[in-house]
């Protein structure tokens, strides 16, 4: 076949992303975590840590409106993974892409079901500590669950780049509000959610990093497109959301939003060092009987 023959949508098609080994190392790693990771929601909110643990009258207004905001942000799951399987399953896709999105999603499905945790553990302590009543507090996540999700990129790599800073916001949003609060059962399970969005986070720094290994320069100008446009998770969808967000900054004072895009620039700057050291490594041996002292 001459190069004419090629139909314009394979030319034109983006490269496969992310790069097959790099996927499965990245992957691997990440289940391996998370299965060490493991823990349920119902051991935190049981009748034990209700009795010794639990003070939500230590939360202030600020702090009991924040756990709800961050409770509709994690049950937006639904809409959430429909959209992320709309944009991965597109039929336009290159069979390569295919193939390699079916392999990204052994990290999505296990991922979701830790986000699926967290609004899960946040529904049940809000109402067994008597924070709100469950059908108050299901009438309310139905409201805010109504609202279409519409997923702001349909390139993958843009896409994982935005989730990366989403999922470091997360971490760094609830390792805040942890320090922040006053309440010990609060504490504990915001730890316990902080050290998941580290990971997941840590999955995406990975896979991004090592996929463009031989870029990183190109790698910190598109997480700077990215971040520029960057809002916190479902900022779009949330009933009277300045409020929301308002109560959530208050609560937790010691977040900072600009450590977000810092935290992830650091990680590729970081990266860039070890590669440059390891390619010195490699390359010096080698070197060292032409080289006259
Ligand atoms: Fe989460
Ligand atoms: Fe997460």
């Amino acid at each position: 076949m001459s190069v004419f023959e090629i139909p314009p949508a394979e030319i034109l098609a983006p490269p496969i992303f992310p790069e097959r080994e790099v996927l499965d190392e990245v992957l691997y790693d990440y289940l391996r975590r998370s299965d060490r990771m493991g823990w349920s929601a119902y051991d935190l909110v049981d009748a034990e840590h209700m009795r010794d643990l639990a003070r939500p009258e230590r939360l202030n207004e600020a702090q009991r409106a924040a756990v709800k905001t961050v409770l509709f942000v994690e049950d937006h799951l639904p809409g959430y993974l429909s959209e992320y399987l709309r944009v991965t399953t597109n039929p336009n896709l290159p069979d390569a892409q295919h193939i390699v999105n079916r392999q990204a999603l052994h990290y999505t499905f296990r991922w979701v079901a830790e986000e699926d945790r967290h609004a899960h553990v946040l529904e049940m302590y809000m109402t067994k500590t008597g924070l709100i009543t469950r059908p108050e507090l299901e009438q309310e996540m139905l409201r805010e669950r109504k609202t279409a999700y519409t997923f702001p990129y349909e390139q993958l790599e843009e896409a994982f780049i935005y989730l990366a800073l989403q999922e470091k916001a997360t971490h760094l949003y609830y390792r805040a509000l942890a320090k922040d609060v006053d309440e010990p059962l609060l504490k504990v399970i915001l730890t316990k959610m902080g050290a998941d969005e580290a990971s997941h986070g840590k999955f995406f720094y990975e896979l991004l990093i090592k996929h463009n290994r031989g870029d990183l320069d190109l790698l910190s100008r598109k997480i700077s497109a990215v971040a520029n446009d960057f809002k916190m998770p479902v900022q779009n969808n949330l009933l009277n959301y300045r409020r929301q967000l308002l109560n959530m900054m208050r609560a937790a004072p010691s977040y900072k939003h600009t450590d977000v895009f810092a935290d992830m620039m650091r990680a590729v700057e970081k990266a860039g060092q070890q590669y440059h050291r390891d390619s010195l490594t490699l390359i010096t041996p080698d070197l060292a009987p032409f080289v006259k002292e």
